[in-house]
């Protein structure tokens, strides 16, 4: 409609509204969006706020409930393997050790050997409820996310790209964050419970087994847990920073070749290179910290074990002269002990996961619950038999969302009556897109309003008046595929019949009938 009739009201107001110097703005404010503040922005918010760990699992149906339930209690009882572990393993050494010589020792060990199997095949079950419930559910729901976010994404109003998101955003948050995201809510969860189990269960059958020697092997926790938990957060912090580098690095390229012909027309391709190679040396270097972070850690931690094990060995020897204790009871606690002490310094990298996981999913999550101003999914709104035509702004006030102190109307009218073809006519940067965004309702005016015959565009149901607008942009896009395809994205279920008239109607029938495959299949590349 716009195309067809929308070209001659009045171009009176545009050389008002026109200036110069806003052409200039407007370049350094479109690169300053997409450059510089929206990554700065971004990480300022990610680092401090998270959502609330039970807030990841918004999105789980009742299969995923059931999957989660029969999930965990496979991870506890994988977890409680280990101690349980350790209690044949104290019995085995008491059948050495009592029957060094007698011909019993066989008898016994196979007894003990039995117990392994049943331990073993409880065991296999367990971990594979664990393993297997936790990740199909957090794929499961991962891929709810993902479609939430692009179906909101979507819907959103054009004031929202503009100011607040731009591609390489979303397709990283959707490739990326969601990996995060899934991270935190998928095996993770379970290996933690599995964990957690492990560390419960190993004090508890290890106290029952031998408080005093326990007491004693416990002063070996606080320096392990430390030296887990300081190596986790170190990692975690520099795996942070080399994420943001790369996020950084990605929306060069992104940038770069998405506007190649800018790029190229400026020989700024060197700049973008170099520009590249920045992020990514700082990706490295956190990427060679943090390795030798990881070894240091390691080597702390294996360090700690060991010596733990020395000094338990030797009091075990002591409360076995002193207090009565047997060998096998001895080595349960020591190797309970160890096994439950292990399992929490082993449970800080799914701690820190949880924690990328919840920052991810807040930026995340905040898309998803975004109510748009101008919704394209709305389905109220008044829906007309058939459309006049008749185009009118009237007294029309505005400003974009993105440089709210810049009026590009004040006052603005213009009408257009159906059936007549109006050109609007004025210096670049004057106006004439914005009206047709007026038009399409992808901005709301201030004060004023736009009108359709007569009535308020906010008034009709957004998606039907948009379907009743034909708009061929300044930079026209084509879709990777063929002609008939393109032009049937104007209207859902359009005929061959359609499509043909509405070639013809925008005069390109002549040129498409040219084309090798006529209409049809022929690709679009090239163009
Ligand atoms: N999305 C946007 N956010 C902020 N400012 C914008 C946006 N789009 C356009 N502007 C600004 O609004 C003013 C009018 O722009 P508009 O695109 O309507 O001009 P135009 O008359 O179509 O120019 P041209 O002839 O170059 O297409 C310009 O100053 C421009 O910088
Ligand atoms: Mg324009």
């Amino acid at each position: 409609m716009a195309v067809e009739n929308g070209r001659n009201g009045g171009n009176k107001d545009m050389d008002e509204a026109s200036t110069s110097k806003s052409q200039e703005g407007e370049e350094k404010s479109s690169g300053g969006r997409g450059d510089q503040q929206k990554p700065g922005k971004s990480k300022g918010d990610e680092e401090t706020k998270t959502v609330p760990f039970l807030k990841l699992f918004s999105f789980a149906d009742s299969t995923d409930i059931l999957l989660m339930i029969l999930g965990t209690i496979g991870a506890v009882g994988n977890g409680a393997s280990f101690p349980i572990m350790t209690i044949l393993f104290g019995d085995l050494i008491n059948s050495f050790g009592e029957n060094q010589n007698g011909k019993e020792v066989v008898h016994l060990i196979s007894k003990v050997s039995l117990k392994f199997v049943y331990l073993g095949l409880g065991a296999a079950v367990a971990a594979f409820f664990q393993v297997a419930c936790w990740m199909v559910t957090g794929e499961r729901q991962a891929a709810r996310i993902r479609g939430k976010y692009l179906t909101t994404i979507l819907k959103q109003d054009i004031a929202f790209f503009d100011k607040e998101t731009n591609t390489g955003e979303v397709v990283g948050r959707m490739s990326g964050d969601t990996v995060l995201i899934q991270d935190a809510m998928g095996e993770k969860v379970g290996k933690f419970i599995q964990l957690v189990s492990t560390f419960i269960g190993g004090f508890i059958i290890a106290f029952i087994k031998g408080w005093l020697l326990t007491l004693v092997m416990l002063s070996s926790i606080p320096p392990l847990v430390i030296a887990g938990a300081g190596l986790a957060i170190v990692i975690a912090r520099m795996a942070t920073r080399g994420q943001t580098a790369y996020a950084k690095a990605a929306i060069v390229v992104e940038q770069t070749i998405g506007s190649i012909r800018t790029v190229a027309s400026f020989t700024g391709e060197r700049q973008a290179l170099s520009n590249y190679k920045k992020f990514l040396a700082t990706a490295y270097t956190s990427g060679v910290q943090e390795g030798f972070t990881s070894g240091l850690g390691l080597g702390i931690v294996m360090l700690l074990v060991f010596c733990s094990y020395a000094l338990a060995v030797w009091f075990g020897g002591k409360m076995i002269l002193e207090k009565g204790y047997s060998g096998g009871s001895v080595l349960n606690v020591i190797v309970a002990v160890l096994v439950g002490s292990m399992s929490l310094g082993q449970a800080s990298p799914c701690l820190s996961s949880f924690a990328g996981g919840q920052a991810a999913a807040y930026k995340m999550f905040e898309t998803i619950n975004r109510k748009p101003e101008i919704d394209s999914s709305d389905t109220r709104g008044k829906v007309l038999d058939d459309i006049g035509g008749d185009v009118e702004l009237r007294d029309v006030y505005f400003t974009y969302p993105a440089r709210p102190d810049e009026q590009i109307f004040a006052g603005f009218s213009l009408f257009i009556p159906s059936g007549t073809t109006a050109a609007l006519v004025g210096q670049s940067g004057s106006g004439k897109s914005t009206v047709i965004s007026l038009i399409e309702r992808f901005y709301d005016p201030q004060a004023g309003e736009v009108l359709i015959d007569g009535i308020n565009l906010k008034e009709f149901q957004l998606k039907w008046i948009r379907e009743k607008i034909g708009l061929v942009s300044q930079e026209p896009v084509l879709f990777a595929s063929s002609i008939k395809d393109n032009i049937a994205y104007g209207k859902d279920g359009a005929t061959t019949e359609e499509i043909k008239a509405a070639a013809e109607l925008a005069n390109a029938a002549k040129f498409i009938d040219k084309l090798p495959q006529v209409l049809n299949w022929f690709p679009l590349h090239n163009f």
